[in-house]
């Protein structure tokens, strides 16, 4: 792996990151002339605009969820090298902090696919963190959602959705911020002042995450399907018919999921699901010890290969409450999408567009190997 340079560089600060990065090869077809028009060609030649995202019509509508993409020059790196979808990593209303590096670990599953099933044992016990980035990759990531001030990401936002290729989509993820001494109508009236500075950049359509520990010590907003469905109420009024989208966790009970598409989509305010975020576990270094340095990050949330099983049960299940609902909402596949044949089990689970964090930032080419594949 020595030879090999992750676009996002776990090796240096988050900060470093979002002044210097990306690296690698997405650093390479940023510098390299016509690199934008040589991908999308490559894309227009694979499936040309022939499906939609969130009614956007897209090459292939695959691409990179909130994270690894930490402003402008990181999405436009991601559309040429072919990610038809490029998600702008969460922002949030005002300026907020990184957690302290490190904020990436790899972790190694003690199962022999080395998968990760939600409410095992394992997950509480403790999973085996350190610096050893094997393949097939899985890692744990601690950031605490970091976001620049409005008056920073809302003029790159812009540049970033201009950039897009034909038949690509920049996709703006944003969140809530919870504050000492705020009520709770302050928190709702966060998030829709958040998704109105979003739609004064231009943007088409917007994720809204509920699956980051914004709650208090992980507590999941997502895992109070009543208070997201008034959030998703007041993010309506401010954004009108702008399509927004919920960011799930993994969520056990097939009666909470349901309760949450009725709460949202039942409600005309959400037109789709991206799920899943990390599975929250315990890590520890070989000597048993925390992980990652720092109070409060005894645990931290795991993706990449170990969650693919539980990303695929989720969608599943969504599809199935699809059917059974006759509710309309897209279906977007996250969770350890490291292969074509990660991408293809989404899409026969249900999805109806798939993204790849940890796997894209393992190997840029990972688009252009899932277009060859089909
Ligand atoms: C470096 C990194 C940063 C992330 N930051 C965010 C974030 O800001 N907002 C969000 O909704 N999800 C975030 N995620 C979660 C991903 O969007 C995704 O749900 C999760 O990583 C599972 O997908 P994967 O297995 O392909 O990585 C982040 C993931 C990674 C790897």
């Amino acid at each position: 792996m020595s030879d090999f340079e992750p676009f996002y560089d776990v090796n240096r600060t988050y900060e470093d990151n979002y002044a210097q990065g990306p690296f690698g090869a997405f650093a390479q077809a940023l510098a390299e002339d016509g690199a934008a028009s040589a991908a999308s060609a490559d894309s227009a030649s694979a499936a040309a605009q022939t499906e939609t995202f969130l009614g956007q019509p897209v090459n292939l509508a695959f691409g990179i969820p909130a994270g690894p993409l930490l402003n402008s020059r990181y999405t436009t790196a991601a559309f040429r090298m072919g990610f038809d979808l490029a998600t702008y990593k969460t922002v949030r209303s005002r300026a907020w902090g990184c957690n302290p590096f490190p904020n990436v670990l790899a972790v190694h599953p003690k199962s022999a696919d080395g998968s990760l099933t939600p409410g095992s044992a394992e997950l509480d016990e403790g999973v085996l963190a350190d610096t050893n980035y094997d393949l097939p990759i899985s890692i744990s990531n601690s950031f605490g959602v970091p976001s620049q001030d409005p008056d920073v990401w809302q003029p790159d936002m812009k540049a970033a959705i201009a950039a897009a290729g034909p038949g690509q989509v920049l996709v703006p993820s944003f969140q809530g911020s919870r504050v000492e001494g705020m009520s709770e109508d302050d928190y709702i009236a966060d998030h829709a002042t958040t998704a109105r500075l979003i739609k004064e950049t231009g943007a088409k359509l917007m994720v809204m995450n509920t699956s980051c520990p914004n709650e208090g010590h992980n507590r999941l907003l997502c895992h109070n399907p009543l208070l997201v469905g008034r959030i998703t109420e007041a993010v309506k009024q401010a954004i009108g018919d702008t399509p927004l989208m919920i960011k799930l966790a993994y969520i056990p009970s097939d009666d909470d999921l349901e309760l949450m598409v009725r709460s949202t989509v039942g409600r005309g305010t959400v037109q789709g699901f991206s799920t899943i975020n990390t599975i929250s576990a315990r890590l520890v270094d070989k000597d048993g010890n925390q992980a990652l340095p720092g109070a409060g990050r005894d645990r931290s949330g795991v993706c990449g290969n170990a969650i693919r099983g539980a990303g695929l049960d989720m969608v599943a299940r969504l599809a199935a409450i699809r059917e059974k609902t006759g509710l309309d909402f897209a279906i977007n596949g996250v969770g350890g999408v490291v292969s074509p044949a990660d991408y293809a089990a989404y899409k026969k689970a249900g999805a109806d567009s798939v993204m790849s964090a940890t796997g894209a930032m393992w190997d840029a080419e990972l688009a252009h190997k899932i277009k060859v594949s089909l």
